[in-house]
């Protein structure tokens, strides 16, 4: 007997890393906490709308892709549900860790979208009409707040933002405040809930946990939870280069594997409270 056709998960995570300056992690963090769900059974697909295409880089699949096989396909105007994913070279755990990869393509819908009617919700149109299996979408974008952003923003079900420690606060205030502008202004329902902010790439040095500090409280400010930071190391740039960015696979048992780990606990918890 054929199997059925996998449908979508009748609960879905989808979580936006954004921030409004570029190098500050977004990147890691998205490979991080997908591998790390998926080695914990959560069915999990990292969505690069990214021209840079470091992804790809990340993944070890760093070569010239169809834009059919790019998340470019996802906003053709012709998208018949054929989701282009991949595998990371590193591995997939639990067979739960998928890809779908940007690069320079992504440049050429950007261009393309705002003639569109309906752009911000290309993406949402997409994830509707063809739904995905999985119980978590991690959805990484460009540094810019540009098009793709609102695409983004009008699908999301999360948004956790990385801030680095070059941060200035009027920038941060600044990211929320469009958000909920955005967000209004789409009309969302619901509205997307803030998972937090977290530190990135945190120097071992007393300026820096106590600037930190000084992130948490202004979040607080605001209601938005801060995670404990994750810290700067020197591995994470290796791993990255050499194509097997996870640190858990890329130097397993580094202490700074921790640093996700209280994200990816409260990821869990969401996950297993969606409405
Ligand atoms: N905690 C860290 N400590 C040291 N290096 C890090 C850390 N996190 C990320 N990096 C390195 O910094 C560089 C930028 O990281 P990443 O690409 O994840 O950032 P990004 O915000 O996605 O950047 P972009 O805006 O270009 O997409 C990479 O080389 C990565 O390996
Ligand atoms: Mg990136």
């Amino acid at each position: 007997m054929p199997k059925p056709k996998v449908l979508k998960a009748s609960r879905q995570l989808i979580l936006w890393i954004v921030a409004n300056a570029g190098g500050v992690g977004k990147t890691t963090l998205g490979i991080h906490l997908g591998y790390r769900l998926a080695q914990l059974g959560w069915n999990t697909l990292l969505l690069d709308l990214d021209t840079n295409g470091s992804l790809a880089r990340f993944c070890g699949l760093d070569y010239s892709l169809d834009p059919q096989q790019t998340t470019a396909a996802l906003f053709e105007r012709n998208f018949s549900g054929d989701y282009p994913i991949h595998r990371p070279i590193w591995g997939n755990p639990k067979g739960k860790f998928e890809v779908c990869l940007g690069g320079d393509v992504m440049l050429s819908v950007a261009l393309d979208l705002p003639s569109r009617t309906g752009r911000e919700i290309v993406l949402k149109r997409a994830f509707k009409k063809y739904p995905l299996p999985h119980d978590l979408i991690i959805l990484d974008s460009p540094a810019s707040l540009d098009v793709l952003s609102y695409t983004a923003l009008a699908v999301a079900t999360h948004i956790l933002i990385p801030l680095p420690m070059s941060v200035k606060m009027s920038g941060v205030d600044f990211l929320l405040q469009w958000i909920r502008t955005e967000a209004e202004s789409l009309d969302l329902d619901p509205m997307p809930q803030f998972l937090g902010g977290v530190p990135m790439r945190v120097a071992n040095n007393a300026d820096q946990q106590a600037f930190s500090s000084e992130i948490k409280e202004v979040l607080a400010q605001q209601s938005i939870p801060c995670f404990p930071g994750v810290r700067h190391s020197v591995e994470f740039e290796n791993a990255s280069n050499r194509g097997r960015a996870p640190l858990y696979i890329y130097r397993p048992g580094h202490s700074a594997c921790q640093d996700f780990e209280p994200l990816v606990q409260a990821l869990q918890q969401q996950l297993r409270h969606l409405p």
